[in-house]
């Protein structure tokens, strides 16, 4: 673990890969049930994760203790093939068996996101609660994925929701395959005890290059303003997203 917090773990190959972000996962979830009693987790989007969801669902861990949010979501139903959450309960939930009461979907199907967008904040400072002395709750662990283009949850380049401070769940526009999304903000996804960043592939060793090196400012490379507040961040990368130099 470097002195900012930040470490990296590089996975050879899929299993290499599935097997450390199922035991980094597992590990940040169990730390906070031992020590808080429960956990809280925002699960990314896209496909990466979802190898690794897969697998965690084959192991023993005390989901009715986990209570699971996410990190963004598409404008779409649940039962769409892009909801987030819908991939999320394909992969994990249901094989899991996540009792219901723990699942806390981003209303992604709702008419008027802006006001999902501020019920989604309501629920997650209901759940979470607030920590003392920073006025926003604490996530135990935050997952994310890392577009190609450098975004990450649905913290898309040059987006208005980049530099939004006072709000920890916004509506926003952009990306691909649906353009209108919500997405947790920085200072709830910063407040986090662990973050998780998992990326694979050639393309995003580049932007891992452009990361190392501080070339990237948060409103052209989103995925460069995730700095845990007091946490720490893992980045999950296979050897083709570490090679880049
Ligand atoms: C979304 C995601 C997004 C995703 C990246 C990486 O809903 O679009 O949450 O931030 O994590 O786009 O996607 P892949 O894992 O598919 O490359």
């Amino acid at each position: 673990m470097g002195a900012d917090g930040q470490h990296t773990v590089i996975c050879e190959d899929t299993p290499g890969f599935v097997e450390a972000g199922c035991g980094l996962i597992a590990s940040a979830l169990l730390r906070a049930i031992r020590t808080r009693g429960s956990a809280t987790v925002a699960l990314a989007g896209g496909s990466t994760p979802i190898p690794v969801y897969e697998s965690l669902a084959g192991l023993a861990l005390p989901w009715d203790r986990v209570e699971l949010f996410w990190g963004d979501e598409r404008a779409v139903p649940h039962d769409h093939e892009h909801s987030n959450a819908g991939a999320a309960h394909l992969a994990l939930l249901d094989p899991a068996g996540v009792p219901a009461e723990r699942i806390h979907p981003m209303p992604g199907d709702a008419d008027d996101l802006a006001e999902a967008a501020a019920a989604y904040e309501r629920t997650i400072r209901e759940i979470v609660g607030e920590d003392p002395g920073r006025g926003v709750p604490r996530l135990d662990l935050v997952i994310l994925g890392m577009g190609s283009d450098g975004h990450t949850a649905s913290l898309l380049p040059g987006s208005d929701a980049l530099g939004v401070t006072d709000r920890l769940v916004v509506a926003t526009r952009g990306g691909e395959p649906v353009d209108r999304r919500l997405t947790l903000t920085y200072p709830a996804i910063n407040a986090a005890r662990t973050i998780i960043v998992m990326a694979r592939g050639a393309a995003k060793g580049e932007l891992m290059r452009s990361i190392r090196r501080g070339e990237g400012e948060k409103h052209s490379l989103p995925v460069a303003g995730v700095r845990p507040a007091g946490g720490r961040m893992l980045w999950l990368l296979d050897a083709e997203a570490a090679s880049a130099r």
